[in-house]
Formats: C-alpha cells, sequence, structure tokens
C-alpha cells in the first residue's frame, strides 16, 4: 500500500465518533500516525564540510519528537533544513528528498513563504522584536495582509492563550516586549509563532536560556501543543527529552543513529552509541 493510501484510511478512521470514552481512547490507541514530514537521505554540507549524512526519518502527527546528541552534532542544522532556513547561509548546499505532507520542499514548485508559515520555528535565545507584545504577535498576520482590528484583537488573545500568557499580559498588550522575563518573552515568541496557524513547530533548544520555573511552564505548554500542532524540540536536556516526547532521535557526528519511541530510546537502547550517550559516557 503506498502511503498516500494509508493517509487517506487514517484520515477516515480518525474521524468524529461518538463512542463511549474508553473505546474513544482503545480506538485513538489503534490509529495509525499521519508522518508531517519525512526525511529521506538528507545529506547537507557548509561549503565542503559535510554536516548531516543520509538522514531519513519521518516526524509524527500531532506527537513531540525530541532531538538529542552532543553538541555540534547537527541537531540545529537538521532543524533548520526543514523549513529550509539553514539555505540562509549561502555556502549550504543539500541532497536528498523532505516531503511535507507529502509534498517535496525542495521543489521549485513549493512555495517558501508557505513552508515558513506551516513550519514555524522558535529560537534557543527569546528573540522578540523590539515593539509591545501586540504588536509582536500581530507581526506574522500583517505581514500576510491582516488589517481589521477586530481581526487582529482574536488573533493576539488567542495566540497569547494558546501559549499560555494571556492571564499574566493580557493587561501589559501594549507594553515593549524586551520589558518582560526570559520567559514570558519565550512565550510571546511561541505566540508570535502560533498567530499564522503553523502546523509544525520547530523548536532549537527553547529552554536553555530559561529559569527552572520557566522551562517548567514552556514544557507543559509543550505538552498542551501537541493536541493541535506536531512539535519538534531539540534539547541538549535528556530528563527534558524523557519528560515531554513521544518520539527521540539521538544525532552523533551529522548522523542519525537511533530513532524510536522516548521510553524505549531510553530503557532498551539498541545501538552501543545511544546508550553511551544517554548512560553519560561521553558528550
Ligand atoms: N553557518 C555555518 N557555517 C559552517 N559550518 C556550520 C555552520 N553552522 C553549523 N556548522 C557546522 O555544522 C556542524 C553541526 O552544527 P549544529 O547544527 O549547530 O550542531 P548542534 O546544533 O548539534 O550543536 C558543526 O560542525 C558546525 O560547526
Ligand atoms: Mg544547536
Amino acid at each position: 500500500m503506498s502511503k498516500i493510501q494509508e493517509n487517506q484510511e487514517t484520515n477516515v478512521g480518525g474521524m468524529t465518533s461518538t463512542a463511549p470514552t474508553v473505546e474513544k481512547r482503545e480506538k485513538k490507541q489503534q490509529k495509525k500516525v499521519n508522518n508531517v514530514i519525512e526525511v529521506n537521505d538528507l545529506n547537507l554540507w557548509y561549503g565542503s564540510d559535510q554536516a548531516l549524512y543520509e538522514v531519513s526519518m519521518n516526524v509524527p502527527e500531532e506527537q513531540v519528537t525530541a532531538i538529542i546528541g552532543p553538541s555540534g552534532c547537527g541537531k540545529s542544522t537538521f532543524l533548520k533544513t526543514l523549513n529550509r532556513m539553514v539555505e540562509m547561509v549561502p555556502i549550504v548546499k543539500t541532497s536528498g528528498s523532505i516531503k511535507y505532507r507529502n509534498e517535496e520542499i525542495f521543489s521549485s514548485k513549493f512555495k517558501q513563504e508557505y513552508l515558513r508559515t506551516k513550519v514555524g520555528m522558535v529560537f534557543q535565545k527569546p528573540n522578540p522584536f523590539p515593539k509591545s507584545v501586540y504588536d509582536n504577535v500581530a507581526y506574522g498576520p500583517r505581514v500576510h495582509g491582516i488589517k481589521k482590528k477586530e481581526v487582529l484583537d482574536q488573533i493576539v488573545e488567542k495566540s497569547l492563550k494558546d501559549a499560555a500568557i494571556w492571564d499574566e499580559l493580557k493587561d501589559r498588550l501594549n507594553e515593549n516586549a524586551y520589558g518582560l522575563s526570559g520567559g514570558q518573552q519565550q512565550r510571546v515568541c511561541i505566540a508570535r509563532a502560533l498567530a499564522v496557524e503553523p502546523d509544525v513547530i520547530l523548536m532549537d533548544e527553547p529552554t536553555s536560556a530559561l529559569d527552572p520555573i520557566s522551562t517548567a511552564k514552556v514544557e507543559e505548554l509543550v505538552r498542551e501543543l501537541k493536541k493541535k500542532y506536531s512539535i519538534i524540540i531539540v534539547t541538549h536536556n535528556m530528563q527534558q527529552a524523557a519528560r515531554i516526547s513521544d518520539k527521540t532521535a539521538f544525532f552523533l557526528n551529522g548522523e542519525l543513529i537511533e530513532f524510536a519511541e522516548t521510553d524505549n530510546l531510553f530503557q532498551n537502547p539498541q545501538d552501543k552509541r545511544t546508550e553511551d550517550y544517554i548512560t553519560g559516557r561521553f558528550g
């Protein structure tokens, strides 16, 4: 059966049902997961230095996929390849295939603006614009041509609610985002990413600059967001990966060494190198 046929079948199976809760839950467990992104034989070079080698992996829909591995192993490069942001570095060359919902993103027919809208990104260091909270969140919708105040108001409120920061900031919408705490800034950046209605959210070590309380808030938010979005999160913190992700990918020297259900990867790694890494023998 082709991938497309499989996906269609799953969509039919996933339609609303009036079955009792237990049955529903069982159905959900049985439901075959769709892939939102499919990567095949991806190679990437910065000039003559190869940074990714033959990476193939499928990113499941509405789950949290964690990427772990030692510094310099290609985690950020891989993440930025998924929305082609990595190509802003002029010397970058790639080969292989990345499909977003069955469409080849490297194809000249695939619109880059559409890709960046659908596959949004949140960075390690919160990077709000030096503007008000409101203008930060309204930025993307305005770029997309939305001008009506009522519509923008609604988007700002919904995005801040989805980013679990509306209650904290609803009376401070006109304040400059620079004046917020790091944890608040990061959630405003998440709201800014949500405001353009993405499908996939890429997060590159989004809590590494945050204190433990803000980290816990962002982790809780990630678990909440996966009900509506597919999330790929790079983390150098293995406990974090274990806490929040459904699947985990372990990278080493530009190669994907192992990709499995998070519990399996941590409790029963199949590759000696994964085992060495998660038991702290290197990295
Ligand atoms: N802009 C760049 N130009 C050249 N090499 C780069 C660039 N960005 C990253 N690299 C190289 O690619 C490799 C992977 O880096 P990176 O993706 O940042 O790893 P990680 O996020 O896992 O720490 C490293 O060897 C790094 O030096
Ligand atoms: Mg990195």
